[in-house]
């Protein structure tokens, strides 16, 4: 049986790419829906882009809501100069056909949660939605399966301030509940993320797999090449979010220890930094499962086996 998952996400080139890598498994994966949050660009892009990748995908089918417009306490930050002003550039821009619900997103999971048993949580964007749920309704965690969640930094420092990373930079109070909100949590931070080095060569064996996803996906990879390299001066920019999805399909390719993380709220300096202790040198209860390494050639072997489906 597929394990049930909603997919909430701020889309972002490689939220798009979590998204095509989820709707290619539907042998492990069962979408219940994608839901959208202010993050990389305002709301009203991200899902439109969300849709889009379903229409990339022949997946017209899929059901996508829109969320919260800006974080639970702190006003919104997006992250436009990364990922263009589409927040999906590299891609050219359509209004898809994949229809907008017209159900808010929180509502959605709080409803889903009720009533399905159980369900796996994927945020790849700043978590308000799913905080804001949990703020709402408590009860709808027993429902929670799992959280697998792109954010948070350790040994690679921050990437959008120098202690933090940008999806818990952007809503730290929601990562804070998320992150103890008492049901397992997988972290897939930076200090992963940035050994899945999207190099010229792992792009061009997606473009090379000729179908639409692919193309996107290598079209996308490509644009986010240009900052990500020159800010890191390294051989491809890090692809973050499908770390996520490639977790619940391939957890063997990682490496994780369970600790405790908590979430700077309260100084300006270092807000949204996470600090994970990873050699337990404190009694915080151990609330999160933190990935430290992972096989990147897996993962694109993964990712280009899973692309090459759409083909089919
Ligand atoms: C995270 O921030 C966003 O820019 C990406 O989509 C990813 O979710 C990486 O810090
Ligand atoms: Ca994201």
């Amino acid at each position: 049986m597929p394990r049930k998952v909603i997919i909430d996400c701020d889309p972002g080139q490689d939220d798009a790419v979590a998204l095509f890598l989820a709707m290619a498994s539907p042998g492990e994966l069962d979408i219940l829906g994608v839901t959208t949050v202010a993050g990389n660009v305002p709301l009203a892009l991200t899902q439109r882009n969300a849709r889009m990748m379903c229409d990339i995908a022949g997946r017209r089918d899929m059901r996508v809501f829109a969320g919260c417009e800006r974080p639970l306490r702190r006003a919104p930050i997006t992250a436009e100069y990364i990922h263009g002003a589409t927040g999906i550039d590299g891609v050219d821009v359509f209004e898809p056909d994949t229809p907008l619900e017209a159900q808010h997103a929180v509502d959605f999971i709080v409803d889903t949660l009720r009533n399905e048993v159980p369900v796996t949580l994927i945020p790849t964007g700043p978590m308000t939605n799913f905080a804001a749920a949990i703020e709402r309704e408590p009860s709808v965690l027993d429902n929670v399966e799992q959280i697998v969640s792109m954010g948070g930094a350790m040994r690679e420092g921050g990437n959008r301030s120098p202690s933090a990373e940008f999806n818990v930079l952007a809503d730290p109070h929601a990562a804070e509940i998320v992150y103890n909100c008492g049901r397992p949590v997988t972290a897939l931070g930076l200090d992963v993320t940035h050994q899945v080095l999207s190099t010229r060569e792992r792009v061009a064996r997606i473009r090379e797999l000729g179908n639409d996803v692919a193309a996107a996906t290598a079209g996308m990879l490509s644009f986010f090449h240009r900052y990500d390299t020159r800010k890191y001066g390294s051989e491809g920019a890090p692809l973050h979010d499908p770390c996520t999805v490639a977790w619940l399909l391939e957890p063997d390719l990682f490496q994780t220890k369970r600790c405790n993380v908590s979430v700077e709220t309260d100084s300006e300096l270092t807000m949204g930094h996470t600090a994970v202790d990873f050699w337990h040198v404190t009694d915080r209860p151990h609330n999160v499962d933190w990935a430290y390494t992972i096989d990147a050639d897996g993962f694109y072997d993964l990712l280009v086996e899973r692309i090459a489906r759409f083909g089919d």
